[in-house]
């Protein structure tokens, strides 16, 4: 039967887009809704036109997932840390498949899950895993991605569009995996109407649009676009390391997860291993020369 898709996060970055790609699909599932919070119903206006279900209510109210068959979680960062929460209310409210916001790195990989930018990513995890052993039926997904090339290629790593300069923090050479944002909803929408294989609790998609690559290539495309060169300049990441720091003992969560976001695009944690999951979906992704191209072309 088709499912049905209750969406946490539906106003946020991805959430918007998110929304307008499962309307495009929407034949594909019997009931899209997004839940929304009593004062901000009338941000779901548009979509609510579109056909979307507005479900009023809380997130961490069982109450509020009764009916569905499958949850997408894009919390942001804010948000993060209450998705156990989520995931218990969720259970009692009947719903035995949940998306975590990931849609990121691997962050099992290695040393990652130490970076406090994927602290809460997971506990997540750790709590789906203890849930899943505790509830035999229900079931989960993670899906990555890597970075998205639109917010790789932004002022956030240090990109200065009209000088030409970027200074990213991390060393010359690393590699990283990105995505583009309208493949990474396609992804996303694609990976539910994909049957869980029977007798697994956990399923994972590694779905990179372009697997590997370096920042001194994509800044090159950037450059080609525009008819200029970059000139780039590492930071050392302890810089940033010690802001994290400062901010911490200052209590302001906001700028400690700001400082540790600032390391993360190239120590690696954005490369996704293989092996990859794109084959499992009908479409080919866009490169990160076609995105760019896309994105800029225009400047
Ligand atoms: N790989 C990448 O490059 C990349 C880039 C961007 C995002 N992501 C991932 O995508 C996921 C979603 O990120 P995002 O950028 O879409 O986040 P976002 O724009 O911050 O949106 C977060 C959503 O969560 C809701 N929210 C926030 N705090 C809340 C709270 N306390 N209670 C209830 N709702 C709350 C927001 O609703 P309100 O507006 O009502 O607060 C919004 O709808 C995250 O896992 C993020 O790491 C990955």
């Amino acid at each position: 039967m088709a499912p049905s898709v209750l969406i946490i996060g539906g106003s946020g970055a991805v959430g918007r887009p998110l929304v307008d790609e499962f309307l495009k699909q929407k034949a594909k599932f019997q009931r899209i809704a997004v839940l929304a919070d009593p004062a901000k119903v009338s941000r779901f206006a548009d979509a609510q036109a579109k056909g979307v279900e507005i479900v009023v209510g809380s997130f961490l109210d069982a109450k509020s997932y009764a009916g569905f068959d499958v949850v997408v979680s894009l919390a942001g960062n804010a948000a993060m840390k209450l998705q156990p929460g989520m995931i218990e209310a969720a259970i009692a409210g009947g719903v035995r498949h949940f998306y975590p916001s990931e849609y990121g790195g691997d962050i099992s990989v290695g040393e990652f899950w130490k970076n406090r930018y994927f602290r809460d990513k997971v506990v997540t995890r750790d709590h789906l895993a203890a849930k899943a052993k505790e509830h035999p039926d229900f079931r989960y997904t993670l899906l990555m991605t890597g970075p998205f090339t639109e917010y790789a290629v932004s002022s956030f790593n240090g990109i200065d569009f009209e000088k030409h300069t970027v200074e990213p923090y991390g060393e010359p050479g690393a590699k990283l995996s990105v995505t583009a944002m309208p493949d990474v909803m396609r992804y996303i929408v694609g990976s539910i109407l994909i049957p869980f294989d029977s007798g697994k609790n956990v399923r994972e998609f590694r779905v990179p649009g372009e697997a590997r690559i370096t920042w001194e290539k994509l800044m090159q495309y950037l450059g080609d676009v525009q008819g200029a060169q970059y000139k780039l300049t590492y930071l050392d990441p302890q810089g940033a390391a010690l802001k994290q720091e400062e901010a911490r003992k200052d209590g302001n969560e906001d700028e400690e997860v700001f400082w540790a976001g600032k390391s993360v695009m190239l120590n690696g944690s954005g490369l996704i291993p293989e092996p990859l999951d794109n084959g499992k979906f009908p479409f080919t992704p866009e490169t990160a020369k076609e995105t760019i191209q896309r994105l800029f072309g225009a400047i």
